[in-house]
């Protein structure tokens, strides 16, 4: 059988296992370091974000953003309707109630049904996603929370990299998280990095995720904490990562842009748009299709030994939300129903690409 085809592995750049034997020979095999601080330090500059926190995963940056803007039990909070379930579960861990709001055509978050659902609903926080390194509506997005006085925590998960009117996506609001987890632009095997303008606050977050230690000899607590940080090995891998991002969000844009001359042609497809004055990294290539049905594409190309996906099933289909209120609903059932996830690894080359987009082609109804 051929090689297989993944959705989105990891792509070593070659600095990170030099970088894994300094931890070593400074037997710093922990989540404190000095790759953590660098790290930390290389997301800033990358980002332009004023603090950062480096952390075992985007969902604990979610989790630690939602405490630190005092969502407390049975407050409400908004989010994205189509994301994945990472951005909304830290809701739940507060005790809090997700109320979720559709897309538009964007696929990202509807400002129009964002504002309704903030003046009805008056949430505590707004956890938005800027789905598959698309960045959404943000300024409006922003401009609206600020005027209702709600936190606003961007899911910059899948969108490092990511701008509008050239500002990073995850910069906006209040707090923005970034995912390294193994099938995203860059990867340390699993890990999240909190970011904010508020030093304050993410000095907050270290300790919080470092089980809430207060300053003292002995081990006392007041505060409930976490066990989140990331290990000094692990950033190791990020600090090597992050000096090949600028080149895989290039090599993910171009895998789009090989995508759209090979299947750009076809009525039926639609590719995942991106909205004036935004750059997106092109995280995976999305598109939907008018008549044929995704799943018989994904049959075909699993045949071949390619991977692909369907877009996320909106979280208020979950059974887990059964209970959750959606602002809307159509869109996102849609994109769902719709659309799929092409294998984007920046280690494809472009006769990878032709094979895919072949096989999408020999399965069009
Ligand atoms: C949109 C979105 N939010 C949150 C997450 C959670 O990230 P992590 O796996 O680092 O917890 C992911 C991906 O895994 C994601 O795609």
């Amino acid at each position: 059988m051929a090689e297989k085809i993944f959705l989105s592995p990891p792509h070593m750049g070659g600095n990170e296992l030099k970088y894994i034997q300094e931890v070593f020979d400074s037997n710093y095999i922990a989540p404190l370091g000095a790759f953590v601080d660098r790290f930390e330090k290389d997301i800033c500059h990358f980002t332009g974000a004023a603090s950062a926190a480096a952390l075992s995963s985007a969902t604990a940056a979610i989790h630690l953003a939602l405490r630190l803007s005092e969502v407390k039990a049975g407050d409400k909070v908004l989010a994205s309707t189509l994301t994945f379930i990472g951005s909304v579960a830290p809701i739940l861990y507060q005790g809090a109630k997700p109320v979720f709001v559709d897309s538009d055509e964007s696929w990202n978050a509807d400002p129009g049904l964002v504002e309704e659902a903030i003046e009805k609903e008056r949430p505590k926080a707004f956890v938005l996603t800027h789905l598959y390194g698309q960045s959404a509506k943000i300024d409006r997005i922003a401009e609206i929370c600020k005027a209702y006085d709600v936190a606003l925590i961007e899911d910059a998960a899948e969108s490092l990299g990511a701008t509008f009117k050239e500002k990073h996506t995850g910069t906006f609001g209040d707090f923005g998280a970034y995912s390294f987890n193994g099938n995203k632009i860059i990867t340390t095997s699993g890990g999240g990095m909190l970011v904010s303008d508020d030093k304050t606050a993410i000095s907050h977050a270290k300790k919080l995720a470092t089980q809430a230690r207060e300053p003292a000899l002995w081990y006392e607590h007041e505060e409930l904490g976490y066990n989140y940080r990331m290990s000094n090995v692990l950033a190791a891998i990020g600090v090597g990562q992050m000096e090949v991002l600028p080149s895989h969000i290039e090599k993910k844009r171009e895998i789009f842009s090989w995508y759209e001359e090979l299947l750009g042609d076809i009525e039926e497809i639609e590719f995942m748009p991106e909205i004036e004055h935004s750059r997106g990294n092109r995280w995976l290539t999305t598109l939907t299709f008018a008549c044929t049905n995704p799943a018989k594409v994904m049959a075909t190309l699993q045949e071949r030994n390619i991977e692909s996906r369907p877009v996320w099933k909106p979280m208020h289909l979950q059974p887990l939300f059964k209970e959750a209120l959606c602002y809307g609903k159509d869109v996102s059932e849609d994109l769902f129903a719709r659309g799929i996830c092409l294998p984007s690894g920046t280690a494809m080359s472009k006769e990878d690409v032709e094979q895919v987009a072949s096989m999408v082609r020999s399965a069009l109804c």
